[in-house]
């Protein structure tokens, strides 16, 4: 077992947030996951929206995955696949969906991710989204375990 890591952000704005979700990006690999907590209206699907709009060969849309469950992009490095398990009613859902498989192959992000229970991956990178004082402002606090996103959290926030 690792020693938990944190780092906390204050994000004054959506664009801080989405600047965040961009600065992250570039060092996400196939096999990452990141699970995004929050209450609705966090701004999960906002932070999810600007990560995999900087991850996509071909611009497109990114709507939120609420009724879908999931949605799937063509990124430049892996698939991404993008979740929002908050209609979650089984865990068997987890594997009917593929999300599994998908967490050894693709670049993973997902919301609402207590519905997974046990399943969610030891390596996962935790993001938490929280209210501040300001209507604008959220608090963002990063979790992990796994040492490989010491390095790159280090790289992609303290340049
Ligand atoms: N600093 C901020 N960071 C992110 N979103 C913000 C911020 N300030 C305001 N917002 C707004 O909050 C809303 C967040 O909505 P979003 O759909 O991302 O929430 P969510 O956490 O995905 O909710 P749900 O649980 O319903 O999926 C957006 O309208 C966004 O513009
Ligand atoms: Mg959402």
């Amino acid at each position: 077992m690792h020693t938990p890591h944190t780092r906390t952000l204050a994000l004054a704005s959506p664009e801080q947030t989405c600047a965040a979700a961009q600065t992250l990006a570039p060092f996400l690999v196939a096999g990452d996951v990141v699970l995004l907590t929050g209450d609705i209206g966090a701004g999960k699907t906002h932070f999810a929206r600007c990560m995999i709009q900087s991850l996509l060969a071909i611009p497109e849309d990114v709507p939120s995955p609420t009724f879908t469950l999931v949605q799937t992009y063509p990124g430049r490095e892996a698939e991404i696949w993008h979740a929002d398990l908050y209609r979650l009613t089984d865990t068997n859902e987890v594997f009917e969906l593929g999300l599994i498989d998908a967490f050894e192959s693709a670049i993973c992000l997902i919301e609402w991710p207590d519905r997974l229970g046990d399943l969610a991956p030891q390596s996962a990178l935790h993001i938490t989204l929280s209210p501040a004082v300001e209507p604008d402002a959220r608090m963002m606090t990063l979790e992990w375990q796994n040492p490989v996103w010491t390095r790159r959290i280090a790289a992609a926030l303290e340049r």
